[in-house]
């Protein structure tokens, strides 16, 4: 069992948290649409609890998730027992011929795979672009630097029917990194479990990415909203097309 993402905080974010995924796939469906990726296989990287890959399933793709959560897995395995799902890093995973590659919820950015690195982001973002079919689309949002207005760190919580989340924000201007300290209670039995993690994110400069996508030979266009729903401030999606 790995340190991220574990059984409460994989619980809470699929129940407190879903908006991202669910609200994003009507704009995702609608570009691979537009690209005339009507079927085939979608890679969902970082899929968490297959909220996404629900509804790419329903609009008939084969979907393949990949998340370093066995928690989220867990979850995602009950929801969509039609989807294939493994637990991996999407930096070292092994990506099968596939027609659009997904990753939602700024998974780029998270330093959980000590191999996230601006360089290794390059051999990854080779290793889609030579799985993806031509014509193929890999889309995806990233976290910038700025996430924090002022220096100082900035604390809040979100509380659901039997759980709260507690979250500390800091940003390291300097390595622009990102850390998260998160400590969740959770309604088991009669009691509140605790638990406690820490998530540090590689804040990624929208520029480079593009830089790093066409250097790889995509074709790269960049949004602030997939479809109707808009992304949080420093926040950016991409969609890098293989030409046909
Ligand atoms: C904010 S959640 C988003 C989950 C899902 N895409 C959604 O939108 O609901 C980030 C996800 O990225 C996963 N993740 C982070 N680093 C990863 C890595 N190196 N390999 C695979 N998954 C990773 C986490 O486990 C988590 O499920």
């Amino acid at each position: 069992m790995n340190e991220w993402y574990k059984e409460d905080l994989a619980f809470i974010h699929d129940v407190g948290f879903g908006d991202w995924a669910l609200k994003s796939a009507p704009g995702i469906l609608e570009i691979l649409n537009r690209s005339q990726i009507r079927e085939g296989l979608i890679v969902d990287l970082g899929c968490g609890s297959g909220l996404s890959a629900q509804e790419f399933t329903k609009a008939d793709y084969k979907v393949l998730g990949i998340d370093i959560s066995e928690s989220m897995i867990e979850i995602a395995r009950t929801r969509v027992p039609d989807a294939d799902f493994r637990v991996e890093s999407l930096f070292k995973a092994d990506i099968p011929p596939c027609n659009a590659v997904i990753s939602l919820g700024e998974c780029l950015n998270y330093l959980f795979d000590l191999d996230n690195n601006s360089q290794t982001l390059v051999e990854f973002f080779y290793r889609i672009y030579n799985a993806l079919t031509p014509g193929g689309v890999f889309i995806f949002d990233i976290a910038e630097p700025g996430q924090l207005t002022s220096g100082t760190p900035i604390k809040n919580f979100t509380e659901g029917e039997d759980w709260i989340v507690l979250v500390q924000k800091e940003e390291d201007r300097d390595s622009e990194i990102l850390t998260r300290r998160i400590i969740t209670f959770r309604k088991v039995g009669e009691h509140y479990r605790r638990d406690d993690e820490v998530h540090r994110q590689q804040l990624y400069k929208a520029a480079d990415v593009t830089a790093k996508l066409r250097q790889v030979g995509f074709e790269v266009e960049t949004t602030q909203s997939y479809g109707q729903f808009p992304l949080p401030k420093a926040h950016l999606a991409f969609i890098a097309y293989k030409p046909a």
